[in-house]
């Protein structure tokens, strides 16, 4: 198994990418670090210890990252996700507080013992927590062995300016810096997350199953389609980086040169191929009927 990092914050399709992680053998998940984004750092913390909690892995320590981009105000929490961030769907009041320790040096700490190029993260979220490593914490942040991120578009529009994608639009400096820091990244843009859909039969199949872990996601998916005008199907934008980490054959993979502009808020988080960017593997296309069956297949063998 691969020591993991997850870096999120959740988030409903944040929930089922680290549902998904739990229960795959493959990641020995070392824990998980908070971020803002989809709502406050308070929520997107308390929301992991609670899927913690409910998956009944509460040994697996959280610790609450940035609160805020790396220098710039706000954003408002879009609360895209209902008021508690995950649909409101119904989970378990977490047994163990968050550490107290803050995300980034947890992780510092974590990079020095572990042997060099040994520990994965997984990120889920907006890119501060790794920027912030990067830029403070060099020694150790070179110790990561890949980072795999949802982020970015590339042919694709994007989903909350014309080319930018909310993780790296809600911090573009810290995407930037991640992308610039030439550390082994994976990138898994809108291109790849946007082709990977759950329908309302695949959300039945999933509650019926009569699996706990299942049907919990099946009413994350339904959570998911009240909030949205699109009734036929959703994006699963997260869960596309733990299966990409579990099954890169059904990934096509590009090296790409790529910048994250800064610069106007139109194109904040925007990201341009060009042959000053800095050499980052794209996932740009993907076997989606493959991956929705291994994303099934894990959550209803438990
Ligand atoms: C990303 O933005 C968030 O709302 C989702 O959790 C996902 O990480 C998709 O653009
Ligand atoms: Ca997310």
């Amino acid at each position: 198994a691969r020591l993991t990092v997850i870096d999120t914050d959740p988030g409903i399709d944040d929930a089922i990418g680290i549902l998904l992680a739990l229960a795959s053998p493959e990641f020995a998940i070392a824990g998980i670090t908070t971020v803002a984004g989809n709502i406050g750092i308070d929520t997107t913390t308390r929301n992991a210890g609670r899927l913690l909690a409910f998956a009944g892995r509460e040994g697996i320590p959280v610790f609450k990252g940035a609160a805020a981009p790396l220098s710039r105000p706000g954003p408002e929490p879009l609360n895209l996700h209902g008021e508690d961030g995950i649909g409101g769907v119904a989970l378990p009041d977490p047994a163990r507080l968050p550490q107290s320790r803050p995300a980034v040096e947890w992780l510092a700490e974590l990079l020095l013992e572990q042997p060099s190029g040994t520990v994965d993260v997984l990120a889920l979220g907006p890119l501060t927590n790794l920027a912030q490593l990067i830029l403070d914490r060099p020694e150790a942040a070179k110790r990561i062995g890949r980072i795999v991120a949802m982020g970015g578009a590339i042919h694709e529009r994007g989903n909350v300016g014309p080319r930018s994608e909310f993780n790296l639009w809600a911090d573009p400096e810290a995407a930037a810096a991640v992308v610039r820091s030439g550390l082994p990244l994976v990138l898994v843009p809108l291109d790849v997350t946007r082709r990977v859909r759950a329908t309302r039969d695949f959300t039945n199949e999933l509650a019926a199953s009569g699996k706990p872990v299942a049907a919990m996601v099946g009413g994350l998916i339904e959570a998911y389609f009240e909030s949205s005008t699109n009734q036929e199907s959703r994006p699963l934008h997260d869960p596309c980086v733990m299966l990409f980490a579990l099954a890169p054959d059904l990934f096509r993979l590009e090296s790409l040169h790529l910048s994250v502009c800064t610069e106007s808020p139109e194109e904040a988080g925007a990201l341009t191929v060009e042959e000053a960017g800095t050499a980052v593997q794209v996932a740009i296309a993907v076997d989606a009927p493959a991956v929705l069956g291994l994303l099934a297949g894990r959550l209803t063998a438990t």
